[in-house]
């Protein structure tokens, strides 16, 4: 599918089949996640897949929304807290790799960059948040590509979902995706006009 066909076709759904999603969708979603940039190259964002009966009844408590454990599969979307920890690798790697060959930052020392000021704590999980986000554009994008509907959600109870899912301190659940085969075929939502987007032209 065309990168545009699938940003134009592209819904929040939210009333599934019951027929399940194959392993190989689930994987190819993740990978789709897998490959979407992040800052400094820090991968903080990491995925919980929910499939059981029990699983799924439990959410019902943690989401307000129904159609959620409705889904035959739901998508936890986490961020590592503790992701920067690893600047210093991920920098490093990204130097073998020549990302900086030929450009101002060749010259970077990983140890350095990685021992820079810590952003407070607030801003960081901003931060994190932020790369989740592209991370689960991918997905829902690579969704519609595999047949398969989605939901962003973001109207759950952080610690009860924790809790569910039996994640450490360190976690953040970004957003829970519903994911399954559509059973519905919503039109377009509204979007405001182009002109408004653009503020202007300097
Ligand atoms: C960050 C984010 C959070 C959202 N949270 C919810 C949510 O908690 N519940 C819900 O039903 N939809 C949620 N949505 C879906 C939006 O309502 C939806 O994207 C918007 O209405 C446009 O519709 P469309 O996705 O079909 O184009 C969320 C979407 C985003 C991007």
């Amino acid at each position: 599918m065309e990168l545009l066909d699938a940003l134009k076709t592209r819904r929040s759904i939210r009333r599934f089949k019951t027929d399940p999603v194959p392993e190989t969708a689930i994987k190819e979603l993740i990978e789709a996640a897998r490959l979407a940039p992040s800052g400094s190259n820090l991968q903080p964002t990491r995925f919980v897949v929910i499939k059981s009966d029990a699983a799924r009844a439990q959410l019902t408590e943690a989401s307000p929304l129904p159609f959620v454990s409705q889904a035959p599969v739901v998508i936890a979307c986490c961020v590592d807290m503790e992701s920067f920890g690893g600047m210093g690798t991920r920098a490093r790697e990204l130097k073998e790799a020549g990302a900086f060959n030929d450009t101002p930052l060749e010259k970077m020392d990983p140890d350095a960059y990685a021992k820079r000021k810590p952003m407070d704590p607030a801003a960081a999980e901003g931060y994190l948040r932020l790369n989740a986000a592209i991370a689960v554009d991918h997905l829902t994008l690579r969704a519609v590509d595999l047949g398969l509907g989605t939901c962003w959600i973001m109207m759950f109870d952080q610690e009860k979902v924790k809790k569910i899912l039996d994640l450490s301190e360190n976690y953040r659940v970004v957003a829970l995706i519903p994911v399954g085969y559509p059973d519905q075929s919503p039109k377009p939502r509204p979007r405001i006009d182009l002109e408004q987007l653009i503020l202007k032209e300097v």
